[in-house]
C-alpha cells in the first residue's frame, strides 16, 4: 500500500527570528514511516523541522509551517491508501508575521493568535476508501473522551491516544504508551518502544484494509 505519514512539529513564525512551536521530536512519526517501509509499503514522509534522518527508502517532504504541511499532505493524499498523522501541528499561529525582527526595546506586546488549518479534518472530509488515522496528544483522565471526540469530529478510522504527561510517553522519548481507539472500541497497549508501537499500528492498518478489500 501507499502510506503517507506526517511527523514532527510545525513552526509558526512571529518574525524572522522567533516562532511558536511545540516539543515534538519526530520520533513517533519517523518510527511509523520506518515500520511501514520495513513491511514493504511505499512511504511518503512529510515532516516538520526535526533532527532526525529520514528512514531509508522513504520519499521525504520537509515542511515548516502548518500551511506548508497542509499543502504537502493535500498534494500527496490522492495517491495514498493510508494516512497517519503523527505530526504535532501547532494549533495556533501569530495573526500577523513581522517582516523585521521585533525589537526588545519596544517592550512586551501581547501576541495575537489565530487557529491554524486542521489538516487532518480537511483531508479526511474527502477520504473515500482511504484509511485515515490521527494521534491524540492529551494529558490526564480526559484522554479517551477527547480521543473519541477527535475520532468523530475529524471523520477518522482510527485515533492513537497518548497521555503526553505520563513518564516514558509522548514527546521526545523513545517509548510510548498508546491506546488505539476506533468505532468498535479501544485497545490499550503497554509501554513499549516507539518502533514497536509503529509496527503494531502498521499491521493494524494492513489488516483493516485487507478486511475491506472486495
Ligand atoms: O514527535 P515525538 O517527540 O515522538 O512525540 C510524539 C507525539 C506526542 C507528537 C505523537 O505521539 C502525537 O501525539 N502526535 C499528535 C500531536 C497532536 O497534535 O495531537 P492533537 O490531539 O493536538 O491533534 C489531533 C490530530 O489532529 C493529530 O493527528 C494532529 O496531527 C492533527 N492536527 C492537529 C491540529 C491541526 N491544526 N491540524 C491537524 O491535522
Amino acid at each position: 500500500m501507499n502510506v503517507l505519514v506526517t511527523a514532527g512539529p510545525t513552526r509558526e513564525a512571529i518574525d524572522p527570528v522567533r516562532y511558536v512551536s511545540n516539543r515534538s521530536s519526530g520520533k513517533m512519526g519517523y518510527a511509523i514511516a520506518a515500520a511501514a517501509a520495513a513491511r514493504g509499503h511505499a512511504v511518503c514522509l512529510v515532516s516538520g523541522p526535526v533532527c532526525l534522518e529520514p528512514p531509508a527508502g522513504v520519499a521525504f517532504v520537509p515542511v515548516v509551517s502548518a500551511d506548508d504541511m497542509l499543502a504537502a499532505v493535500g498534494a500527496q493524499f490522492g495517491a495514498c491508501d493510508a494516512l497517519v498523522m503523527a505530526a504535532a501541528v501547532a494549533d495556533f499561529r501569530p495573526r500577523a508575521v513581522s517582516p523585521v525582527k521585533l525589537k526588545k526595546a519596544a517592550g512586551l506586546r501581547p501576541l495575537e493568535l489565530e487557529a491554524t488549518p486542521d489538516i487532518l479534518a480537511a483531508v479526511a472530509a474527502r477520504k473515500g476508501t482511504r484509511f485515515v488515522a490521527g494521534f491524540a496528544a492529551e494529558t490526564g483522565p480526559v484522554m479517551l473522551a477527547e480521543a473519541r471526540r477527535k475520532l468523530r469530529d475529524k471523520n477518522l478510522d482510527l485515533i492513537v491516544a497518548n497521555d503526553v504527561s505520563e513518564p516514558g510517553a509522548g514527546f521526545e522519548v523513545d517509548t510510548n504508551r498508546v491506546t488505539f481507539v476506533d468505532a468498535a472500541g479501544e485497545e490499550a497497549l503497554p509501554l513499549m518502544s516507539k518502533a514497536a508501537v509503529a509496527d503494531r499500528l502498521v499491521r493494524r492498518i494492513e489488516a483493516e484494509l485487507a478486511r475491506r478489500a472486495p
